[in-house]
């Protein structure tokens, strides 16, 4: 705020009368009024009251057998393209107490996961309440533990029968959305503390701007994964079949949009308390030559769904790495360290998408994923404090950032790549289920408790 002199000297004089009264709101304000008016006093390490610090997993890359779903049936198909099948995956349905326990005793306050429609209804129409109660039970170990929960009710995977009626290319998808977000809410919404309909539903509209390695610069994922679908489509004689990650773009972001707005009225009908939003993958897009094509790119990706984001209670930012743009996606700079998996290393996208997503949806933001791939977890610790650094400069500049969800909790089935890539400050043996804390996940909790870098 711009005060001049006199102004300054007017409202801290009335202040001052004020706190001779007793005011203390008053009192109160002239501490803020003087603060103004000084330099603006050094930054602290600490992150503001009740900041969320957590970790994410989304249910099919973690809890196993989630047979009844779309992922299961693409990844036990003869020529599969998923590296591996998800089979148990970490066995988090069975020991999400002692996982929830050990993100508790590291010194978190707060574990985003998805629930899984595929389990939740099986069949079109029929609603398990066994496996809802499975979730209720979660949540109720959350709060045992003092995490707050924040749930995702989509994240990527789809009931098989939804699939083969096209996902969500099919014009009744919204509603059918609208009533699974009705039931899970009815039973489970007085335990959640945060909703997020979606994970990623920009990502189809990302795979057009994703070069594969290995592929020619004029190819891109989107067009891969089309091909795909059609020969998919011919194998398992379905001539609608169709999947979140091999959705046509433009039908698929209409239907989403219809079914976020759907789901979160019926949320809202269920709990008007509970606050909704969505997760968007934001990628660092900077302008690498003359002419580059960065900004079409963030308003054909990420535009519409911050607009409509604008009407939600938070926006969920979930980033990586940083992407150099000319008239098309550039390879990551000659001398750059890559990560496991060719992405380049770098903590500073953080800093950079949660400044862009603030500024466009205007709504308060919540890091729901943020995280590096790698087997050396000695760079997981310099990735997380410098990408924290960032953050807090966010915080500094006056942003509302409500929390931090690191990904991921857990090594798990990372999709099509399977379980080779870890995303985890735990190590899971996938043979015994033992779970191993890295120091990451002790550097990330003492933070966490401390609430300051
Ligand atoms: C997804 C996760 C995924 C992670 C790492 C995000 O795009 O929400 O499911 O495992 O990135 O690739």
């Amino acid at each position: 705020m711009n005060m001049n002199r006199r102004e300054l000297i007017r409202k801290a004089t009335k202040i001052a009368l004020g706190v001779a009264a007793g005011n203390s709101l008053l009192a109160a304000n002239a501490t803020k009024v003087f603060s103004q008016s000084s330099n603006k006093p050094a930054p602290t390490k600490t992150f503001p009251d009740k900041f969320m610090w957590g970790a994410a997993t989304a249910a099919h890359q973690v809890e196993g057998n989630n047979v009844h779903s779309d992922s299961w049936l693409l990844e036990y198909l003869p020529q599969s393209m998923y590296k591996d099948p998800s089979g148990d995956a970490c066995d988090h349905y069975h020991l999400y107490e002692q996982d929830i326990n050990m993100l508790a005793d590291l010194g978190f306050n707060a574990y985003r996961f998805s629930i899984e429609w595929a389990r939740i209804e099986p069949e079109k129409g029929y609603f398990s309440r066994a496996e809802l109660e499975h979730y209720r039970r979660m949540l109720e170990a959350c709060h045992r533990r003092g995490l707050t929960p924040l749930v995702t009710y989509s994240h990527f995977t789809l009931p098989r029968w939804f699939a083969f009626q096209g996902a969500w290319e099919n014009p009744e998808s919204a509603d059918l959305f609208a009533r699974y977000c009705e039931k899970a809410t009815a039973h489970l919404g007085g335990l959640i503390s945060y909703t997020a309909t979606f994970n990623e539903p920009d990502l189809p509209y990302l795979f057009r701007w994703s070069v594969l390695p290995g592929t020619p610069p004029d190819s891109n994922l989107a067009a891969t994964m089309a091909a795909h679908k059609a020969e998919l489509r011919q194998q398992l004689k379905a001539p609608l079949f169709s999947s979140f990650l091999l959705g046509d773009a433009e039908q698929s972001r209409e239907n989403m949009m219809a079914a976020h707005t759907k789901g979160k009225a019926a949320i809202k009908s269920g709990k008007s308390s509970l606050p909704v939003g969505l997760t968007l993958a934001i990628e660092d897009d900077q302008p690498a030559e003359p002419n580059s094509r960065s900004a079409e790119k963030q308003a054909d990706v990420y535009g519409p769904w911050l607009k409509l984001a604008r009407q939600d209670d938070f926006i969920g930012v979930q980033t990586y790495t940083r992407q150099r743009i000319g008239q098309k996606t550039l390879p990551p700079p000659e001398n750059a360290e890559l990560t496991q998996v060719g992405y380049e290393f770098y903590p500073e996208s953080l800093e950079h998408t949660v400044r862009y997503a603030s500024k466009e949806a205007g709504v308060p933001v919540i890091v729901t994923e943020n995280g590096v791939v790698t087997e050396n977890d000695a760079r997981r610790v310099e990735y997380i404090q410098r990408a924290l650094a960032g953050l807090k400069r966010c915080v500094d500049d006056g942003i509302d950032v409500r929390g931090y969800i690191h990904w991921s909790l857990l090594d798990n089935f990372e999709w099509i790549l399977g379980y080779g890539p870890k995303f985890g400050l735990v190590a899971v043996d996938r043979e015994t289920q033992k779970r191993t804390i890295k120091p990451s996940a002790t550097m990330l909790g003492k933070i966490a408790t401390s609430n300051s870098l």
